[in-house]
């Protein structure tokens, strides 16, 4: 099923690349990270070509719940703790621009840009949004807490930030792409010293930007290490409430909760790609205890990289590959993560230096708790005995009954029905024979 997004936006269509051919910059994915990197560097003047594998905004992007904030759950607390005030504060600059760079493009953009406040709120861990608050306070953040929230659920409280919006992203990408030089349809299998293989020939750049949701090199870079995935699923009910604002739990496996005009769009059921965990069912069933008459009128499911310690990766793509550059790891907040990401990437291509490109760095310390687990992920179930193996590194896939697809558990690669490739890093189909 098309996601709302999808289902409600014209997005234009683009040629496919018919021959090889010589740019100063390829941006590899047709995301809303690659998207507003064509976007500034055309406004930069830079010569650029954007390929992309399927249609612009046919992955992750069109699947969004589409929140703009700087709020990023209980972000400013773990951020503090890991790094210190001064990356952390650089950490909440970079998202507060990316807001700010939004309400200026959509000034001028038909896409429903609407200012709302956002909530995270939790059912039981007051003391955790009391850090929260003081992180906020050391960090000169603007926010607030509140006693209550108006969703049927019973929390201790949450913790607010004005002036925060939502959107409709594809009406947004759909004025942003128009006038951009995009290749649809066009397939990236290698990336060898400074040349890029596709489906239709080699094209040579100066520099390339890997946008792809999930990095699918695995030579440098060690992303396939520093992150997992995350699934989760969103109902869109008509007749149910108006919330007025955005809502998150603190908790990942909590509930969250925006209109769309007369629709609410209900998130949750996150879980490990390739592990159990909640799907459509678990909001179905909260639909039906909370909000017996409303009905049901999309549904979609959203795929999130999440990093070792919630901050996303976005600069030079290795340490050793100067003119490869990646953004990637949003953590669920992609909206303000590919803000981020597009303008620090867009002025480091051009020679210039951004003051926030150290709290982003790919290049910081790995050793963290969640590098073990996903270390421990991959060797279980790259030793389960299974005769379907991912195409990336081998694993053993699991049989996802709820969206009919083989998911491999270890760093988040999906394959339909056919062993055609849903989600990377994998880069080759699978045989299901
Ligand atoms: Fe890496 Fe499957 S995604 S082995």
């Amino acid at each position: 099923m098309k996601s709302l997004w999808q289902d409600t936006a014209n997005l234009p269509s683009f040629p496919t690349l018919q021959e090889g051919t010589k740019t100063d910059v390829l941006i590899i994915g047709g995301g809303i990270a690659g998207l507003l990197t064509a976007y500034f560097l055309k406004e930069k003047g830079i010569d650029y070509i954007l390929v992309e594998k399927d249609k612009i905004c046919s992955g992750v992007t069109g699947n969004t719940t589409a929140k703009i904030t700087y709020q990023h759950s209980l972000i400013f607390h773990r951020l503090i703790k890991s790094y210190g005030a001064d990356k952390a504060k650089l950490y909440y600059e970079a998202n507060r621009l990316a807001l700010e760079k939004y309400r200026e493009m959509c000034l001028s953009i038909d896409c429903e840009f609407e200012e709302k406040s956002n909530f995270v709120y939790s059912l039981d861990n007051m003391k955790k949004l009391v850090k929260e608050l003081q992180a906020a306070e050391i960090l000169g953040v603007p926010m607030k807490y509140v006693k209550s929230v108006p969703l049927p659920l019973d929390t201790v409280g949450a913790v607010m930030c004005e002036n925060q919006a939502q959107f409709h992203p594809l009406k947004f990408l759909s004025a942003v792409a128009k006038d951009l030089n995009i290749y649809e349809n066009t397939f990236v299998s290698e990336v060898r010293d400074g040349t890029t293989v596709t489906d239709k020939g080699n094209i040579t750049a100066e520099k390339i930007v890997v946008a792809t949701h999930f990095p699918f090199i695995d030579s440098h870079g060690s992303y396939y290490m520093k992150m997992y995935q995350s699934r989760s699923y969103v109902i869109a009910l008509e007749g149910a409430v108006d919330v007025e604002g955005m809502y998150i739990d603190e908790c990942d496996k909590g509930l969250s909760f925006r209109n769309y005009g007369e629709l609410l769009l209900l998130g949750g059921g996150s879980h490990r790609t390739g592990k159990k965990g909640g799907s459509y069912s678990e909001l179905r069933a909260f639909r039906k205890q909370h909000y017996p008459t409303s009905r049901e009128k999309y549904h979609w499911a959203a795929q999130d990289p999440i990093t070792l310690d919630g901050a996303p990766y976005i600069g030079h793509y290795s340490k050793r590959t100067h003119d490869m550059y990646v953004m990637t790891g949003f953590n669920k907040w992609g909206m303000t993560g590919a803000m981020c990401a597009s303008m620090i990437v867009s002025d480091m291509l051009c020679g210039k230096d951004s003051p926030y490109k150290d709290a982003f760095s790919p290049h910081r310390s790995m050793i963290k708790p969640q590098l073990f687990l996903n270390g421990a992920e991959t060797a279980l179930n790259f030793l389960t005995p299974t005769k379907k193996r991912c195409s990336h590194l081998g694993c053993a896939l699991k049989w996802n009954s709820a969206e009919k697809s083989w998911d491999c558990p270890c760093h988040g690669s999906r394959f339909d029905e056919s062993g055609k490739v849903l989600d990377k890093p994998a880069n080759k189909d699978i045989s299901t024979l």
